[in-house]
């Protein structure tokens, strides 16, 4: 498996499947690598903990660095390459006006207004789209693989490249089933940042979400679902930021022409912010 630090080097995995990441490598992030080494030969893995999508009050100088694992678990999942740039690669004009262009992006609908992510981590998409176009526009990727897990931001990418068509002509973006542990909490890069103690509340969001899918089957009754959702987070201890059941494509509210619909969570546990969502059935013909 090759490393690799310069876009120089890039063209020979031009037209490679793509797995973005930030690095800090977990089952979730080898289950998109193995998904991409199973429809192509060759698997490129970016890792860049991208400062333009952190807020200032956000963990961009704790994110945790792990390279030497981060190849270990690459190479096993069956990455071809890693593609690990520094901020002058990516951002040559520097981090101050990276920054004005990802706020002066104009971003999808479902970027700005479902009031989910967008709402609490304002600036936090046009950085996420900034760094994955340049991705793409350096890596001239075939596929690109995205986790459910972070679902408005996968829902975001769709759109932008659905929209930005012209711009990368053949890129199919690939959805990925959340990876969770045992007990059901979803893996992330940020749940080392939990005690013990914390990590046995953490459960209450997978809870939660199950709830939701429960108590909507056969009648959706948003408001009670979403009432259910909030009550179990308490209980264990979360602060809830939005614990919501929406549309599963727009992400604004669910109405009578939604075919498919996704409860999502987000909610801080001692300082630490997690997210997660599932799919909720609806009775009609799905998305
Ligand atoms: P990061 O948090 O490292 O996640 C990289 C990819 O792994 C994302 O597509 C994310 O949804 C997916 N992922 C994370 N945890 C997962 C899990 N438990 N199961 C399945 N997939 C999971 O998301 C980012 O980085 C960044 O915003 C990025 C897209 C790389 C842009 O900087």
């Amino acid at each position: 498996m090759e490393i690799i630090e310069r876009a120089e080097k890039l063209p020979p995995y031009r037209a490679s499947a793509l797995v973005p990441t930030m690095g800090a490598l977990h089952e979730g992030h080898a289950s998109l690598i193995r998904q991409a080494r199973a429809s192509s030969e060759r698997v490129l893995v970016t890792i860049f903990v991208n400062p333009t999508q952190f807020g200032p009050a956000e963990d961009f100088a704790r994110y945790p660095r792990t390279l030497e694992s981060d190849c270990r678990v690459a190479q096993d999942a069956g990455a071809t390459a890693i593609f690990v740039p520094s901020i002058e690669t990516v951002y040559p004009q520097g981090f101050e006006s990276a920054s004005r262009e990802a706020a002066a992006l104009a971003l999808p609908r479902v970027a700005i207004l479902p009031q989910l992510e967008d709402a609490f981590r304002p600036t936090h998409f046009g950085g996420v789209c900034q760094v994955v176009a340049r991705l793409f526009d350096l890596c001239a990727s075939s596929q690109a693989y995205f986790g459910e897990k972070d679902f408005q931001q996968l829902r975001v990418i769709t759109e932008m490249v659905r929209r930005e068509h012209a711009r990368w002509p053949g890129l199919t973006v690939v959805p990925c089933a959340t990876v969770r542990e045992p007990d059901g909490l979803a893996m992330s890069s940020r749940n080392r940042f939990l005690d013990p103690p914390a990590r046995a509340c953490a459960i209450g969001i997978s809870r939660a979400l199950n709830e939701a899918r429960e108590c909507t089957r056969g009648v959706l009754d948003v408001p009670s679902a979403e009432a259910r959702m909030r009550t179990i987070l308490e209980a264990h201890g979360m602060t809830p930021q939005y614990a919501v059941i929406r549309d599963g494509s727009t992400l604004e509210a669910v109405t009578e022409h939604s075919r498919c619909a996704r409860a999502l969570i987000a909610a801080t546990l001692d300082r630490v912010r997690l997210i997660d969502n599932v799919a909720i059935a609806l009775d009609r013909p799905a998305c």
